[in-house]
């Protein structure tokens, strides 16, 4: 259908003053006097509405009649004219309704909760709110593109259905085409006899994958979804997730921190410079102060704390915690809370975590109780980083992975980089929704994605 987009027509009004346009769209509201009908129009191209003006002997009264309900997708041909309110407006001179709107609509009414919008994710899209989220999503996943393709970063395609476990932690999804009863006496057999002829998997990460493609190509990224059954039920785990692990060779930990503090701050930047209308509706409606919180976290260094020093950094805090802080212990998220929104007020980067509470591929530090991983804990929000230079010595992976009861099947190709030509190297996860949550003020990660798929609900 030949027609102008609304973003174009707003940003561009002084090009298409001259002849007619076509714009089509859905109604967003529409009023009407004696002699003159309203329509604000919305194409999805931006969040402004284009004013469609109507003078009610032109248009056949029927067709006016259809055109009004709140949610009708129109077409309208008129000749656009400049307006001291609205920029551009349009007034019509062809009406058509392409797609008629009854009145149980649920948008009609002016402000839902997003809990309610939660029950019509496939209807949420019309409102503003999710007009805005999906347009940060959007420049959010290319900015990061970007920043990646600009430094020479390959971006590779790990497989989604694997057969290891990646972070050892057994929050692998099986994925099987046995039906729910089968002839098979022993797990082995099962196994043997599905689809893979072994047991296999979502990705939990890229991480195994994206190591064996750096160790060749240099400094690679991926960015894909991966899964987790964690029974989670919180604002900020989904069971479906997307993530973004570079991974680069040739750096150690304070290498790949560097690389994810310029990295997110770019990407920050970028949002803040091409989404400039989302962004002040957020600031506006979701989270007061959002620029500038943003403003300041990309025009400061974020700091950087031992979990050695953390844990006395909390002990000493005077908070009665829930749970216990004591050396050794994984830090919750009143812990993480704490640290970032209170006791630093901007992004912190933890670093040097017990070996006992992370991943094994992680790089043993010389104290042989720690490992240089990091997470990188922002005020509000918590967690949106995982990293860690990785262990390259062959003898020392090996033992991490005996400590952890970890056959060394399956992880035959992985451990191959460590046999030939070993480098080491480090990376780092990035939750995408999460970075969304953190940029928009979105309080709730079900919010951030067109259908989350948490626990129980799909
Ligand atoms: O800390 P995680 O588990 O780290 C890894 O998976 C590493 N293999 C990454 C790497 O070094 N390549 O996960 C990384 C990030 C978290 O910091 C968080 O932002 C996000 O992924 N994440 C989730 N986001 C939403 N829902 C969940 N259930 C998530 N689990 C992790
Ligand atoms: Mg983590």
């Amino acid at each position: 259908m030949k027609h102008t987009d609304i973003k174009q027509i707003l940003d561009n009004g002084q090009n298409y003053l001259s002849a007619d346009i076509t714009v089509c769209g859905w109604v967003r509201t529409a009023r009407d006097s004696k002699a003159i009908a309203f329509i604000e129009l919305n194409d999805g191209t931006c969040l402004k509405n284009l004013q469609l003006i109507i003078e009610k002997d032109k248009v056949a009264e029927n067709v006016l009649k259809d055109a009004m309900p709140v949610g009708t997708s129109i077409k309208a041909v008129g000749s656009l004219v400049v307006s001291e309110r609205n920029g551009y407006e349009v007034q019509v001179k062809e009406l058509t309704v392409l797609g008629l709107c009854p009145a149980d609509f649920p948008m009609q009414k002016k402000r839902h909760t997003v809990e309610f919008l939660r029950t019509i994710p496939h209807l949420r899209v019309r409102t503003r709110y999710f007009e805005s989220v999906f347009a940060v999503r959007s420049v959010l996943a290319q900015a990061i593109h970007r920043y990646f393709g600009e430094r020479d970063y390959k971006y590779v395609h790990a497989p989604i259905i694997t057969g290891s476990d990646c972070e050892g932690a057994g929050e692998m999804f099986r994925v099987t085409t046995h039906d729910w009863s089968t002839e098979f006496q022993t797990e082995e057999e099962y196994y043997a006899n599905d689809f893979f002829a072994k047991k296999a998997g979502l990705t939990v990460s890229a991480q195994l994958e994206g190591e064996m493609a750096a160790m060749g190509l240099g400094k690679i990224y991926t960015f894909g979804p991966t899964f987790r059954a964690e029974h989670s039920n919180t604002p900020r785990h989904l069971a479906e997730f997307w993530h973004i692990e570079p991974e680069v060779c040739f750096a150690e930990i304070d290498d790949i921190i560097e690389i994810a503090e310029d990295f997110i701050k770019y990407i920050i930047k970028d949002v803040l410079a091409n989404c400039p209308d989302e962004i002040a509706f957020f600031n506006q409606w979701v989270e007061k102060g959002l620029i500038e919180k943003l403003e300041k976290v990309v025009s400061n260094d974020f700091a950087r704390l031992s979990y050695t020093d953390a844990i006395e950094v909390l002990k000493k805090s005077g908070k009665e915690f829930k749970y216990p802080v004591e050396w050794g212990a994984g830090l919750q998220t009143e812990h993480e809370k704490y640290l970032a929104d209170e006791y630093f007020g901007k992004p912190v980067f933890i670093v040097d975590y017990p070996a006992d509470i992370k991943s094994f591929y992680m790089k043993q530090n010389a104290d042989g109780k720690t490992v240089a991983a990091t997470d990188l804990l922002v005020p509000g929000l918590g967690e949106i980083i995982g990293g860690s230079e990785r262990e390259w010595n062959m003898d020392k992976l090996l033992e991490a992975m005996a400590k952890r009861g970890m056959p060394t099947e399956g992880y035959e190709a992985y451990l191959d980089t460590r046999k030939y030509g070993s480098v080491p190297h480090s990376g780092f996860g990035l939750g995408f929704d999460r970075m969304l949550m953190y940029i928009t003020g979105v309080q709730n990660i079900r919010d951030t994605l067109m259908f989350p798929r948490t626990v129980g609900s799909l």
